[in-house]
């Protein structure tokens, strides 16, 4: 834990649902987000510490050339379900499975994660094949992705999920590059450090 009390290393997946604890702790921490795309009115919250490493890797990676936004924060159980809605309505109840965890089993409840759009030539980019096929550009913001403290969450290591858009928080670089570095996945991280 932190000195504000988070446990930056929280772990939710499949199995390890967020707890209504972690929930009536993390609320006072939540920040709302700014999304720099014009005429994107989403309201996005973040843990505060999140958010303000999120927002310097943002312009660390516009001087590359390089412009990411949020396009998905912290989601409440029944945006979660929203969210499967629309993928199963959109692309069928077997993609809806593979991208969007159950309700109240996603990391997007802790404040913690986030997913992010890509603007390319004025373009609002976050269809997931579309994120997926940016190659180069991904590479580059996976290499700086530790200095700001954040890890990419589900990296398709050994036929797991893959998905380039989505960071998780880790509380600190030095713990993100541990991980990024060995090439291991939060689940290994943690598994290891038991
Ligand atoms: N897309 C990830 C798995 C989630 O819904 O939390
Ligand atoms: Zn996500």
């Amino acid at each position: 834990k932190q000195d504000n009390g988070i446990n930056y290393l929280i772990y939710v997946n499949g199995q390890n649902p967020v707890d209504e604890s972690w929930e009536k702790m993390i609320a006072p921490h939540l920040v709302t987000c700014t999304n720099h795309f014009e005429g994107d009115n989403t309201e996005y919250v973040l843990e505060k510490q999140t958010y303000e490493q999120f927002e310097k890797l943002r312009a660390a990676l516009l001087e590359e050339g390089i412009r990411i936004e949020l396009d998905s924060a912290t989601r409440t159980i029944a945006k979660q379900q929203a969210i499967i809605d629309e993928f199963t309505a959109k692309f069928g109840a077997e993609y809806a499975r593979k991208y969007a965890a159950r309700p109240g089993y996603s990391e997007h409840h802790t404040g913690l994660a986030l997913d992010t759009a890509l603007v390319i030539d004025g373009k609002y980019i976050c269809d997931n094949d579309e994120m997926m096929a940016q190659k180069e550009i991904n590479e580059v913001i996976w290499s700086k992705l530790a200095d700001y403290g954040f890890i990419l969450r589900y990296p398709g290591k050994n036929g797991g999920l893959f998905e380039s858009w989505h960071y998780r928080y880790v509380g600190s670089p030095e713990i993100a590059h541990e991980i990024m570095d060995n090439g291991l996945t939060l689940d290994e991280y943690l598994a290891m450090k038991k």
